[in-house]
């Protein structure tokens, strides 16, 4: 018995384990998925000693914990504030096409810090409240896919701050295990549409509509574009889709042994593959001032040791 975990592009269709057509596959891919998963944050956390230059057993560890749950979260020694540390983490696994959104630094690193001037103190990112679920460019048009993203902590909040995070691949088994006609209707290329935004004088971005659920047809990867914000999204209106988000509205409302929750400590970060995620609200102080660096890529974590049909038997656990 093979599993499918990464592909070459000659991929079969009928391997496709997203594919709502072929319940084998998904079947097989549900238990190998559900071996051995997490249970607790503690199982995603990698002590490290230099982000910048992992060791290769550090490496590995990462590696096969994104593997597994899409995320790995690192606890390195260093505490300075450099940008090469998402930078040079990221490379080490295959980020390299950075997403430089229009507040990101010129470099396309984000500094995401509470900010009472100009245009991003409009925007929550720069805030000390709560974020919503979603998943990061969930306004991107297709060409701008944010597939994989990092977070690194340079310094914490007095208090708060805390990330919740749920692999979307197990989003996607939730709902299709609760009904797979929930899968469908987010698989829609018109399930949701992100409103243009308009400056005063100009459209400063267009609007987008896209699906929740995409399968990238070349690797068979699943990429999901959530937000759970209310305004300033407009989701199709028929019962499917109204009720496919209300389930995944509980499903990330509800007490879940599949939502990891972890306030970053300086020198710990966050690397994956675009996984859901929210923030809590946060205080700051004259002494704790949170700020975190934040890359997004359009490239996926390389797992070039999964870039073939792995024997099932081989699968590792964590
Ligand atoms: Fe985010």
């Amino acid at each position: 018995m093979h599993t499918l975990t990464r592909t070459a592009p000659a991929l079969a269709p009928t391997a496709i384990p997203f594919d709502l057509e072929n319940e084998s596959a998904y079947r097989q891919w549900r238990e190998l998925k559900l071996r051995s998963y997490p249970a607790r944050i503690e199982e995603l956390v990698v002590e490290v000693g230099d982000p910048r230059a992992l060791t290769g057993a550090e490496h590995e560890a990462i590696l096969r914990r994104c593997r597994k749950a899409n995320m790995a979260i690192y606890a390195g020694k260093v505490r300075e504030a450099d940008k090469d540390i998402p930078r040079l983490l990221g490379r080490q696994f295959g980020l390299q096409r950075l997403d430089s959104n229009w507040l990101a630094d010129d470099d396309g690193i984000t500094q995401l810090t509470v900010s009472g001037i100009g245009e991003r103190q409009d925007y929550i990112p720069y805030t000390d409240r709560p974020i919503k679920w979603h998943t990061d460019g969930y306004y991107n048009p297709p060409a701008r896919r944010i597939r994989a993203m990092l977070l690194h902590c340079v310094s914490s909040a007095a208090s708060g701050g805390q990330s919740a995070l749920m692999d979307h691949e197990i989003a996607y088994l939730l709902l299709r295990d609760a009904n797979p006609e929930f899968v469908r209707a987010l698989m829609a290329p018109d399930a949701m549409t992100i409103p243009a935004r308009a400056n005063e004088s100009s459209v400063a971005r267009p609007a987008e509509t896209g699906p929740v659920f995409h399968v990238d047809p070349s690797t068979a990867e699943l990429h999901m574009r959530y937000t759970a914000r209310t305004r300033s999204i407009r989701w199709t209106q028929d019962p499917l889709t109204l009720a496919a988000t209300a389930f995944l509205e509980s499903l990330l409302s509800a007490d879940s042994t599949y939502i990891f929750r972890a306030t970053l400590e300086p020198g710990m970060g966050i690397i994956c593959n675009n996984v859901l995620h929210d923030r809590s609200g946060f205080t700051d102080n004259e002494a704790h001032r949170r700020l975190l660096y934040r890359a997004r890529y359009y490239d996926r974590i390389e797992d070039g040791a999964a870039v073939r049909m792995e024997p099932a038997v081989s699968q590792p656990s964590l």
